[in-house]
């Protein structure tokens, strides 16, 4: 199979998150002692993505550029694609065509932020799966707000609504699409929705009339955390620091992931951590050398 690529999405007008985003990406505000795309960015490493693209608004791109570079001090090649207004999700597929040149890709958005022990496994399953697509279902007590799986009696997947008023299940779809090399060819042929967007939920659909979209059970023991209110933020950034002042482990490091997959070695480590020396986590990072 030709290696699949990555996409972030992390356009839009971050509207919900005014004035905080007045200025600024929303992508690009802090969890804690991170930019928000860190997190993205490390779930595709862990897939084992190496070509990435990241969509972000015209305005934003050269401050994600500043952020991520080209990619190579984590091992990595990054593409920065402009998307000039949000016309959906499913756009992506549209814009990246060029990148993706018929490879098959994982697309994560932005501002999606997920942990939990085992994640790499089950990345790697839905990596194996070569045809078709592969989505996440994960129980939020607010379905509403999301893409909602609508299951029948034997908990067969029929559809995914995009923020229904009447919930057909608490199962939302996360942001983590896995999709074979068809998906550009597909976003063609969806038609924008009431609301003027090309929708992940119309795409997702092709593959669902075809039989070839497995939903797979992202359980309670993961978190997806929620980044679309200020408070939520607030909340994402606090249980992000909890856990890595407890643990003593960073949550969503780059340079990390980079050293683990053996994309970088101990002298690029070492220079990447004194770049961070005045900060906890260039002192991580040193760490991570010394413990090997
Ligand atoms: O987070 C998961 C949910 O994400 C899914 O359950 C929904 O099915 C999916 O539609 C999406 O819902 P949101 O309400 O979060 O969509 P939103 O329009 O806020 O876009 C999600 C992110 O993608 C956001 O950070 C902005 C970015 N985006 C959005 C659009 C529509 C773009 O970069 N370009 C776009 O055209």
């Amino acid at each position: 199979m030709t290696q699949r690529k990555g996409i972030i999405l992390a356009g839009g007008t971050g509207s919900r998150l005014f004035p905080i985003t007045g200025a600024v990406s929303k992508q690009l505000m802090p969890i804690y002692d991170k930019p928000m795309i860190y997190f993205p960015l490390s779930v595709l490493m862990l897939a084992g993505i190496r070509e990435i693209a990241v969509i972000t608004t015209p305005g934003d791109r050269a401050q994600f550029e500043r952020l991520l570079g080209d990619g190579s001090q984590w091992g990595l090649e990054m593409t920065y694609i402009g998307q000039p207004s949000p016309d959906g999700l499913a756009q992506a597929y549209l814009l990246a065509e060029d990148f993706l040149a018929g490879a098959p890709s994982v697309m994560v958005l932005g501002d999606n932020i997920f942990f939990g022990h085992g994640l790499p496994e089950l990345l790697a399953a839905a990596d194996a799966r070569t045809t078709g697509g592969t989505v996440f279902g994960y129980r939020v007590a607010d379905p509403q707000r999301y893409g909602v799986v609508a299951m029948d009696g034997d908990g067969t997947v029929t559809g995914i609504v995009e923020k229904p008023a009447e919930p057909p299940s608490n199962y939302a779809v996360t942001g983590l699409y896995f999709l074979d090399a068809s998906a550009s060819e597909r976003a063609r042929t969806i038609t924008p929705s009431a609301r003027g967007e090309l929708e992940i939920t119309s795409l997702l659909q092709t593959y669902l009339d075809e039989g070839s979209l497995s939903v797979q059970q992202m359980g309670r023991g993961y978190a997806w955390l929620d980044t679309g209110t200020h408070a939520s933020l607030l909340d994402a950034g606090n249980f992000v620091r909890t856990l890595q002042s407890r643990q003593g482990l960073q949550a969503g490091c780059p340079e990390e992931i980079a050293y683990e997959q053996g994309w970088i070695d101990s002298a690029q480590l070492n220079s990447l951590a004194d770049r961070y020396s005045k900060t906890e986590y260039g002192a991580y990072l040193k760490r991570l050398l010394k413990e090997g």
